[in-house]
């Protein structure tokens, strides 16, 4: 399974991969994490990274789509991955759907947390990274609705979006992620039964 978490700052979007990833035992790919570690070891992509992060800006595409298609080279991420926080942009969406054509693979949910942005900025704020002062909370807010956004209806249209309610406890919002994930499996066991693939020698 290949799955996308997208939502706003503060939406859950760790949260609920670090349970998501142990209920499906898959591999985990969060770009602001990836960042996080670039920085931290000061390395070129770090530095690059750190001025567009701390502004509250998106990095290029073109530093994210690289980073990622290399992360993707690892052996661990070969039968499945949840995305988090990558895709972000209409043109992310559309590499990462050329990098996983050429694979013969694609994109199996994205799913939405839906959080109002009070309570965002709340969590937010509670929590205290360093790109978490109330006037780049803000500007990140501004940036998911202007470049983020666009890609729920991109996915929409490939009927591949199911949207959570992602307020409620932690334990909440995960049950609601798990009913959709089980869901999915149903109804791809179901039309395996009913579809066999035959095979020719
Ligand atoms: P990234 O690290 O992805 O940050 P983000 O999208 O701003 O989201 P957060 O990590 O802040 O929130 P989250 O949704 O993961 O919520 P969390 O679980 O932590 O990106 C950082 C930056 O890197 C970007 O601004 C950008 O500059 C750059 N970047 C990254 N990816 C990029 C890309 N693809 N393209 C370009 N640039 C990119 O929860 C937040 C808090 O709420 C926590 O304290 C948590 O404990 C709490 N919480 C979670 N769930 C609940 C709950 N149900 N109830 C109460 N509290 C909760
Ligand atoms: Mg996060």
């Amino acid at each position: 399974m290949i799955i996308i978490l997208i939502g706003p700052p503060g939406s859950g979007k760790g949260t609920q991969s670090q349970r998501l990833i142990d209920y499906l035992e898959t591999a985990h790919l969060s770009t602001g994490e990836l960042f996080r570690e670039h920085i931290s070891s000061e390395s070129a992509l770090g530095c690059e990274a750190k001025q567009f992060i701390s502004r509250g800006e998106l990095v290029p595409d073109h530093v994210v789509d690289s980073m990622v298609v290399q992360t993707l080279e690892q052996p661990r991420f070969a039968d499945g991955c949840l995305f988090d926080g990558y895709p972000r942009s209409v043109p992310q969406a559309e590499a990462l759907s050329q990098l996983l054509n050429l694979q013969q693979r694609e994109v199996t949910l994205v799913l939405e947390l839906d959080v109002p942005d009070s309570v965002l900025v709340e969590r937010l704020l509670a929590r205290q990274r360093a790109d978490d002062t109330l006037e780049t909370i803000k500007h990140r807010l501004e940036v998911y609705g202007a470049q983020t956004r666009p890609l729920l209806e991109y996915y929409k249209q490939r009927g591949k979006l199911e949207t959570v309610d992602g307020q409620g406890s932690v334990d909440d919002v995960f049950g609601r992620i798990q009913a959709v994930v089980n869901q999915l499996k149903t109804d791809s066991s179901e039309s395996e039964e009913s579809n066999p693939s035959t095979c020719s020698n």
